[in-house]
Parts: C-alpha cells; structure tokens; sequence
C-alpha cells in the first residue's frame, strides 16, 4: 500500500465515502437495497458509483480511525487498485486508519498476500500541501510503521525471537536513527548485582541481554527515560502456568517491544528532548537451573526479594532496570515502565484498557490524557497503604506477590516503588498493558493479536512535554 498526498483530485478506481451521523446524501436506492444503514464498521462498495460507503457515527478521531480501518479492508476484498478519499482536519487519523488497519501478520502463512496488497496506490485529497501538512503526513506515517513494526516483534514465535533476537533488532534501530546503543550480558548484570533480572533468566537456553538506547538531540529541554518489559517467553517458570494461560505469552515482550517502537520513531520527530529507551529482554523458562519460589534474590539498589513465584517474574526484571536507568541516568524528568505486567489488569479494566499507576496523580492523569489523544484507551489505578502493606515479606525486603488474591495490578506496581529513588518518585509512571498488546479477537483498527500498545501513548507525552 502507497500513501499519497495530493490536492488535485485524482481520478481513482475507488473513493471512498465517510457516512457521518447515518446521513446518506447519494445513491441512496442502491445503499437502500444493500441494507447499508451507515453505522460504525460497516461498509459496502457500489461498483455503480465506484465507491465505498463506510458509517462513521461521529467524527471523532477514534472513530474516523475504525472507519478507515473498515474501508481498506473492503477495498482489499477488491481487485481494485488505486482508492481516494478527501480529507478535512483529520488527515493523521486517516493515515493511522490506513496505516494501521491495513496491516495482517503473514509471516508463517505459506501464502501470503502482502505482493497483491503492495501495487496498491491511495490518494488523501487536501486542500494545501504546506510544510505543516507535509509533516504531520510524515510523522502520522512513521509512527504507525513503528506500531507496525512492534506488531511483528511480538507476534513472531519464542522461537524466531529472543533476547538476542531483541539485542539484534535494537542494534539495527539504533543504526538506522542515530541513535546510541548498548548491549550488556550476563556477566554485566553478575558484576553490577542485578540478582533479580539475572535469575528470572537462568533456566533458559537463550542468554538475557539488557539493551540500552539513547537519542540525544544537541538542544535537548528534557530528559525522560521508557523502561520495557521484555519477557520473548513467560512460562511461569517452576510456578508453571496452567496450559490455556501460557498460550498467548510471546506477547510477554510487549513492553520492550513498545519501547523499540518509540526509539526507531523518535529521531524522526525531531523534538528537543533526549528519550532513552532499557530493555529486559529474559526468558522465564523452567529446568534444573531455574530459580525457585523460596529463593531470596538480590536487586541492584540492594533490596532483598522473597519470591513466592516464579511467575511474577516480571517485576523481578523491571526492578533491575529501573535500578540500572536511575544509576546509569541522571537529572531524569520522567521514568517510564511499560509491561504486560499482571492478569489482574485484564481482569479489572478489560482488554482494551492500559492501567496508569504512581506517586504522582497529576501525572498519571497527564498520561491518561495522552494515551486518549493517541487512540490508545488508559484509566489510572491509585495506589493505597493498605495494599502496600500485603507486598510485606517475613524474611526479606520485600515479597514478588502479594498476600491477597485482589487488586493485584496496583500491588505489583507499589512493588516497583521500591526500586524508585526518592528524587524521582514524583517523576515514575508504571504502564500496565497487559489488556491492550496482545488480543485473540480483532477491535477496531486492531487486528487479531498484537496491537503495538505504548507506543502512540509514549510518542503523544513526549510531543506535549
Ligand atoms: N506476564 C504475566 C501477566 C499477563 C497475564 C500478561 C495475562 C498478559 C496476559 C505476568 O508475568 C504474570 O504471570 N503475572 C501473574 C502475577 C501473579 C503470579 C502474582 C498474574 O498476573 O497472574
Ligand atoms: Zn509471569
Ligand atoms: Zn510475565
């Protein structure tokens, strides 16, 4: 698929129509007879007139997104090759429409159909092309490739990627941006005391890498740092998960992944802020090596860990990292984890929702209100001292679960706090995303499977810092 911008109106096999509000302005015998009620995701084409006629109740962002997702997928059944559509002041959502509802996941299907899709041509029709336009069209498509490109990360198998596989993928981001990379290994976590990320990943046959990316603008005004969760594989380890959960947990890399995106995004954005993005890229597997529920660990910061189980292993990784971040960085204004951290956020805000968490109200709301403006979906979750208190461990620090079986999305985020420095307790948010990465059902412009969540919430804070 080609995207193009053009202000002349180009004559094309198709164009598509935007039925607002279940207005139908034209051909209205034939919609009629196609049963075309102008709702939400529904859409049909009329040879007649040459044109698709998608619903889109209301001209919210969200909506024209859904819309567009709608029409291309129409215009795909099609042998068709070149579709338009005008564009009013909606052009970056149309793009994310096209751009992200377009995309399938082929790689394991021995026929693929991405040849077909590639020599097709699309025209947006604007009223001006001016540099503004110019660039919201380039930025609107570099993020969603970077969405994209997050979606085959994490739907691609244990097999095909790992941590190395992760460690590779972010060396060639960094190369393509500009961008500083570090790759550190085991003997690196061993020498630094990061006993937690360390043994999350002992029993796997595949090494645990802990990528570190910068881009560094000269003029930069601010400084935030996005950590990642970037499990290739949770089996639960010995705490095994029961079979029908440990499908699906390929997806566990979804943090990490969400922060790749951003860094092989952001240079291009061209913004005075200097982003970091950390990776923990670990397998928690099971073996005779494998760490244990009773095991007592040792973190960076020197917090001792109970672990009760191994499948909150999670935590155990983000807790090194953002000890690794905060010694590593300094005068940070934001730290940011992204993580498939727990089930219990699926269960309490549903699959489609990220769940916003840390000291600072004000600027979890601030999150929310990006993820929002980006099209992700996001609630806080407020932390409390009560269910603080059931993270408490008889024998160490601290205990990797909590001794309750409710409210587990904020207990594994108030365990995160205490790998946070004080001068930067006020700075943490903690992004649940469980929900939105990974659905085995397609929504909205969403296909089956990975979803590319965090990337378009991080990208919108950091345009509005
Ligand atoms: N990766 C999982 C969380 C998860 C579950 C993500 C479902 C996406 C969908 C995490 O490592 C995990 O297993 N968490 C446990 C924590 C529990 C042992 C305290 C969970 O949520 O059950
Ligand atoms: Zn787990
Ligand atoms: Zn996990």
């Amino acid at each position: 698929m080609n995207l193009n911008l053009t202000t002349k109106k180009i004559d094309t096999d198709i164009e598509i129509i935007l039925v607002k509000n279940k207005k139908i302005k034209a051909d209205e015998k034939i919609l009629k007879s196609l049963n075309f009620k102008g709702k939400d995701e529904e859409a049909v084409l009329v040879l007649e007139s040459k044109r698709i006629y998608v619903g889109c109740e209301t001209y919210d962002a969200d909506n024209i997104r859904i819309a567009i997702a709608t029409a291309i997928k129409k215009f795909n059944s099609t042998n068709f090759k070149s579709l338009s559509i005008k564009a009013k002041d909606n052009l970056s959502a149309i793009i994310d429409g096209f751009e992200l509802g377009n995309y399938t996941f082929t790689k394991y299907k021995s026929e693929k159909d991405e040849d077909q899709k590639q020599d097709k041509n699309i025209y947006i029709e604007v009223e001006v092309i001016d540099k503004k336009v110019q660039k919201e069209f380039e930025n609107a498509v570099s993020i969603c490739e970077s969405v994209n490109m997050v979606r085959d990360f994490v739907n691609t198998t244990p097999e095909d990627f790992y941590p190395n596989t992760m460690a590779n993928e972010a060396i060639r981001i960094a190369k393509e941006n500009n961008l500083e990379c570090k790759i550190l290994d085991e003997d690196y976590l061993e020498e630094n005391g990061m006993g937690a990320m360390l043994a999350v990943g002992r029993a796997s046959r595949h090494k645990s890498k802990l990528i570190h990316l910068a881009y560094k603008p000269k003029k930069a005004k601010k400084k935030i740092v996005l950590v990642g969760k970037g499990l290739t594989y949770d089996s639960g380890g010995l705490s095994l998960k029961p079979s029908e959960f440990m499908v699906s947990m390929k997806s566990d890399k979804s943090g990490g992944c969400a922060v790749l995106g951003v860094m092989n995004t952001i240079s291009a954005l061209d913004l005075p802020i200097e982003v970091h993005g950390i990776v923990g890229a670990v397998e928690n597997m099971i073996g005779g090596d494998a760490y244990k529920p009773d095991d007592v660990l040792t973190a960076r910061n020197g917090k001792t860990i109970e672990v009760r189980n191994t499948d909150a292993e999670g935590r155990l990784v983000l807790a090194d990292c953002l000890c690794y971040a905060q010694d590593e960085i300094n005068d940070i204004d934001y730290i940011f984890d992204f993580a498939t951290l727990t089930g219990a956020c699926v269960v309490g805000v549903g699959h489609y929702t990220n769940g916003i968490m840390g000291n600072n109200h004000k600027l979890n709301y601030k999150v929310v209100h990006n993820a929002l403006k980006s099209g992700e979906l996001a609630t806080t979750l407020p932390f409390n001292r009560y269910l603080k208190k059931t993270i408490k461990s008889e024998i160490a620090d601290i205990c990797n679960v909590s001794n309750t079986r409710y409210g587990g999305a904020i207990t594994a985020g108030m365990f995160l706090d205490n790998f946070i420095k004080d001068e930067n307790k006020k700075k943490w948010v903690h992004i649940d995303i469980a929900g939105p990465a990974y659905v085995e059902s397609s929504w909205g412009y969403n296909p089956y499977g990975a979803s590319g969540a965090g990337v378009r919430l991080a990208i919108e804070f950091i345009k509005n810092i």
